[in-house]
């Protein structure tokens, strides 16, 4: 990967002002620009659209930006358990679509794809974008062990344009509240990892 390109694709992926409240609103929750979790969500975003593109998935790149911008948002709650974060990061996730004019369809794929994203089980019939998004997150999180049907020297170029610095302790820091469940979830999505993208 064109390492430039990728940065164009950074800009292109904070053009659409509810893309941009998102990566405000992310910023915002976790007190600091361009952090692990941002950096993660950015890598998130373009596993995403690689996956989409590689498969011939057509999605709506608002929604899968915004979800996946979102997706982690969670862990930032004050109140937040490893058990409970997703449901906090739908609500927080809620709050924060509510003031774009979406139809309830985007409104609903966002925050499933956000609330579904350590699901075992594949999520085609919650729409495509969630579906991506768990699967992208399981690539990322998983250092590449997942690749899915990704070709190896995109993921290092993804992964060196955008590094992942820092994300293992922040996800640990803020999973230490809830380790074992944490533990538990990690062990069976890695145990239920698809080896390729199967779109029915
Ligand atoms: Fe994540």
């Amino acid at each position: 990967m064109d390492e430039s390109a990728l940065n164009r694709g950074v800009h292109r992926l904070t053009l659409s002002d509810s893309t941009k409240r998102c990566l405000e609103a992310l910023r915002e929750a976790a007190g600091v620009d361009e952090g692990p979790i941002e950096r993660h969500s950015a890598r998130v975003f373009f596993i995403m659209e690689r996956l989409a593109t590689q498969a011939s998935i057509r999605i709506d790149r608002e929604v899968a930006a915004c979800a996946a911008l979102l997706h982690d948002i969670g862990l930032y709650e004050p109140a937040a358990s490893a058990r409970f974060y997703l449901r906090h990061g739908r609500d927080s996730a809620q709050e924060i679509i509510d003031a774009f004019s979406w139809s309830d369809e985007r409104t609903r794929r966002c925050l499933d794809a956000i609330e579904l994203h350590h699901r075992l089980r594949p999520q085609w019939n919650a729409g495509a974008e969630v579906e991506l998004l768990r699967l992208a997150d399981l690539v990322d999180a998983s250092r590449g062990v997942v690749t899915l049907d990704l070709d190896r020297s995109w993921l290092r170029s993804l992964f060196r344009a955008i590094d992942r610095r820092g994300l293992q302790r922040e996800l640990l820091r803020h999973s230490l509240r809830g380790a074992p469940c944490m533990t538990r979830g990690a062990i069976g999505i890695l145990l239920n990892a698809p080896r390729r993208t199967v779109h029915p």
